[in-house]
This record gives C-alpha cells, structure tokens and sequence, in this order.
C-alpha cells in the first residue's frame, strides 16, 4: 500500500509539480549549495517570498565560499524582510564551516548535515533528500497536515507531531527520495490546503481517511488557541536636516538580533496607554507624536510602537549612525523597523521634509527586480 501511495504522488508530481527556482529540470539533481540556502529560506516563510531573495543571494554569492567570504553584516542586510534573523547569521555561520571545514562540499548524509550549525532535523533531512537523494523522512508543516487528513488524526497539535513523523515515516519510499520529498510538500502546498482543499484533484483521494468522513478540514486538530500577548514601546525617529535618521544595531542575539533599528525605548507589557508616553524617548530633542500607531505580530506577541519624530544632530546618545534615508534599502532593517520608516515619511506631522524624502527598495528587492529584467 505505501508504495502504490508513492507511485500515485510521484506521477502526480511528475504532471503538476511547481516550477521553483531552486529545482533541478526533471532527472537531474539540484546542487547541495541551492537546496540548502532555499531550505533555510523557507523555513516559516512563504515561497512567494523567498523567490527574489533567492535569486539575489544566488546572484551576489553564487556558491557557498563566496557566501562565507562575504562579511556577516552584509549577509543580514541582503536577508532583512525575510523575519528570523538567527537564520541569516546560522547561514553564514554554516557556510563557513562547510568552506573551511569541508573544503566547500556539504556533507551528503541527514548526520553529517545535522553537525552544521542553523541546520536542524528538518533542513538535514530535505538536503539529504533532495540534493543526494539519500530516503530521508522530510516533514514541514504542510506535510503534517496531508499525514493528519490521510490518517485522520484526532490527537491535537503540537503533541501530534511526533505520531504524524511516524505516518510521514511509514510512506515515504526508498527510491527518488528527493521527487517524493518534494512532491508530498507541493500536494499540502497545492491541493491539500488548510482550507478549501481540492480534493477532486488529489492523487491520494482514495486512501484518504479525513476524506472518506467528508471532514478534510478538520484536521489537524490543533489545541486550544492561546492568545498572544501584546507589548509596546515608544520610537525616537530622528531626522539630521539632510535627511539622515538614526539607526542603531540591536545585540547580536535575541529577537532581530544584529539588525538595524529605529531607535526605542524598553518593549513594555500591554497595548499602547495612550497620553503622550515621552519618558522612554532621548532627552534633549522636541518630538512630536504621529499619529497613529506602527503594529506588527510577531510569533509569540503582538507589537504596537508609537513613533515619536524630531530633528536631530549632531548625534544622538548612545551608539548609532546616521543613515542616508535614500539608501534606506541597503540597511539591514527588518520589516517591522521598515514600517516604523513608513509610517514616519506619510505622516503630515513629521518635521520638515521628511515626507518628500522617498526610501529606495531593499537591497534584495532591487537586486532580484535587476536581474529580472535582464531575464
Ligand atoms: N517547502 C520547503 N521546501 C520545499 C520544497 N523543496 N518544495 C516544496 N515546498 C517546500
């Protein structure tokens, strides 16, 4: 039975695979270099997203000693947007071991991968997969959810995974690992969807359990929701009357660890309190408030910055720079830092010239619209 199951995904995916960039043409293996910089790209990020920076890294840093040559700075700039920043520094940290300590070829096996540092059982297995078709159990979130419908589940998430890594196990088949492996992620990616699956198209229909009961939606049975909490801190925006802002890089670890950011003050508890909350902004500067508020829903708490602006220079305390507003792109700020920027240039109320003053794309974004115009 699994292997007919194999057999019926793979003709299906050999039809109606996705044309991705970081694929090989059918029969061919992709490069070890591809898979894994595309694998660590797509962890919590949707392929949509992924595509240009994808194609910016590959074109900047074409191979994996090229990657660990490249500053680590500069590899977080080009990553801003992507959201988790440990990534980018354990991808560079990875490539530098895989350059000096391998001699700049990955290891072929889910073990050897595993020892690289940002690699973990996930990102082994689909290397291992896709790059050395070794048979190695490759099980994302999309995975997880074909396996609890095919099944039909009813232990909830998160406690079920270990029991859906068992099914996913269990089916997966000794040969053209990387196909299969791909293939199982395209169907929960394409046709087996959280919501509105499209059964009528699924290879695997007829062994389906959560079909057969007509409740493909209700699998996997999640846990009860929790509900995030909320913080807020208030933001110095402050502009130099060239148009420089300040920014400052935050500590290399924690959240958004080594990216730049708008200056603020500490990430208090609960929603914005209103008022006219100055006591975390810099003395010494005449702010004024924009209106509105900067929101933005991180994994585990949701956001609420105000953003404070004044004019600033010659510096301001603590350690920073002043940043040219036009090249804002190249700056290695992360999505909610490139909000607060937003928000700041349309406000009416910001000091001066600040809303005449247009930030260029990010450095990936303009990179990757370059080279697709040069096709
Ligand atoms: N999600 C993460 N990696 C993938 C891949 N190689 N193919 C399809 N979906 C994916």
């Amino acid at each position: 039975m699994p292997a007919r199951l194999a057999a019926d995904l793979l003709a299906w995916y050999d039809r109606h695979r996705r044309d991705l960039p970081w694929r090989a043409k059918p029969g061919a293996r992709s490069e070890p270099y591809r898979v894994w910089l595309s694998e660590i790209m797509l962890q919590q990020t949707t392929v949509a997203a992924v595509v240009p920076y994808y194609h910016a890294f590959l074109q900047r840093w074409p191979t994996v000693a090229a990657l660990a040559a490249a500053p680590v700075e500069d590899v977080m700039a080009a990553w801003a947007g992507l959201g988790y920043y440990a990534r980018a520094r354990n991808l560079h940290a990875c490539a530098k071991a895989v350059a000096d300590g391998h001699g700049g070829v990955f290891p072929d096996s889910e073990d050897g991968l595993r020892e690289l540092p940002g690699i973990g059982a996930y990102t082994a297995a689909a290397v291992a997969a896709i790059a050395f078709d070794r048979r190695a159990t490759v099980v994302d979130g999309n995975v997880e959810r074909v396996m609890a419908r095919m099944f039909a589940l009813s232990d909830p998430m998160p406690g079920a995974k270990k029991r859906l890594r068992e099914l996913a196990d269990a089916l997966t088949p000794d040969t053209r690992a990387g196909d299969y492996a791909q293939a199982a992620m395209d169907l929960g990616a394409t046709v087996c969807v959280p919501r509105n699956p499209r059964c009528m198209l699924c290879p695997w229909r007829g062994a389906c359990a959560a079909f057969a009961a007509g409740t493909p939606e209700r699998f996997p049975v999640k846990a009860a929701e929790k509900i995030k909490p909320v913080r807020h801190a208030a933001t110095a925006f402050v502009v130099r009357a060239d148009g420089a802002i300040w920014l400052r890089r935050r500590a290399a670890s924690g959240l958004l660890g080594g990216m730049h950011e708008i200056p603020s003050g500490p990430w208090r508890d609960g929603a914005w309190p209103g008022g006219a909350g100055t006591r975390d902004l810099p003395a010494g500067l005449d702010f004024v408030a924009l209106p509105g508020l900067v929101r933005h829903g991180f994994t585990h708490f949701d956001f609420e910055m105000k953003v404070f602006a004044a004019r600033g220079g010659p510096a301001l305390p603590g350690e920073g720079e002043w940043w040219p507003l036009d090249r804002i792109g190249d700056a290695a700020l992360p999505s909610l830092m490139r909000k607060v920027v937003a928000h700041a240039l349309k406000s009416s109320s910001a000091p001066g010239r600040l809303s005449s003053v247009r930030p260029a794309a990010s450095g990936a974004a303009r990179r990757s619209a370059r080279a697709a115009r040069r096709g």
